[in-house]
């Protein structure tokens, strides 16, 4: 079972961050998941919330500010002072990065209401420019059927997973359409029977967030691919 560094390694980093992802590598881990939404002037960048609160100095929607403008806060003081000054990166300084230290990445796109297909052609198109062909393709995910369609229309052979906190009913006819691999699905409400019925489907479950070791070995044992955890332990 692969263990794939959430938002980089948020237990340990700020989430999101070139910090997180350095600490994945640092410990060892060789891939990683972060969320992709837009600035204002349509910059992909790599941040979790649709709000600034919680994980910067600044306040309101990420969604109201240009990037030259999200590029200056500081979104590393409110996780530990020695984050001090740490930035929101773009898309583009992530990937770069993750290439630089020899991770997978999974693209979660998460757009705001209403930006689903802008979004998702941005975060896609910037990716395609900067991944290189011969690297193993990013995996494409999101709760957003629409940003799935896109990347199926845009990039076909990168893989795309279903992203969902259960299953959806109809995920036999939406995996079959969007030639989906996997479902990205949040381990609560996992069972070991819905994971067999769901890999002999021919898709692959992965489960998010896991950080207790234990729930993780059981989740193994019920033949999950990956388990997409904060921490480094969880496997
Ligand atoms: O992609 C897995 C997981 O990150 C989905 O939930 O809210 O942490 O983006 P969230
Ligand atoms: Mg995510």
């Amino acid at each position: 079972m692969i263990l794939i560094g959430h938002r980089g390694l948020a237990g340990l980093a700020p989430e999101n961050t070139l910090a997180s992802f350095r600490a994945a590598a640092a410990h060892g881990l060789t891939m990683v998941e972060f969320d992709v939404r837009l600035s204002k002037d349509g910059v992909p960048l790599v941040f979790h919330d649709d709000s600034l609160d919680r994980t910067t100095d600044g306040s309101g929607p990420v969604a109201e500010y240009g990037w030259a403008e999200l590029s200056r806060l500081d979104a590393g003081s409110w996780f530990a002072p020695a984050f001090a000054g740490e930035p929101i990166s773009s898309l583009e300084q992530v990937l770069r990065q993750c290439l630089d230290l020899g991770l997978s990445v999974n693209m979660e796109i998460k757009p705001d209401r209403g930006r689903e297909a802008e979004t998702a052609l941005a975060a896609l198109s910037l990716a395609v420019s900067v991944w290189p062909h011969a690297a193993p393709p990013p995996v494409i995910s999101s709760f957003e059927t629409v940003c799935l369609e896109v990347a199926h229309r845009i990039v076909p052979l990168w893989p795309r997973a279903i992203l969902a906190e259960d299953r959806p009913g109809d995920w036999r006819q939406m995996a079959g359409q969007l030639e989906a691999t996997a479902l990205h699905l949040d381990h609560g409400a996992l069972d070991a029977a819905q994971i067999a019925e769901t890999m002999a489907a021919g898709l692959a479950v992965r489960a998010y967030t896991v950080n207790d070791p234990v729930r993780a070995r059981l989740l193994q044992d019920w033949g999950v691919a990956a388990i997409f955890s904060d921490y480094p332990h969880s496997s």
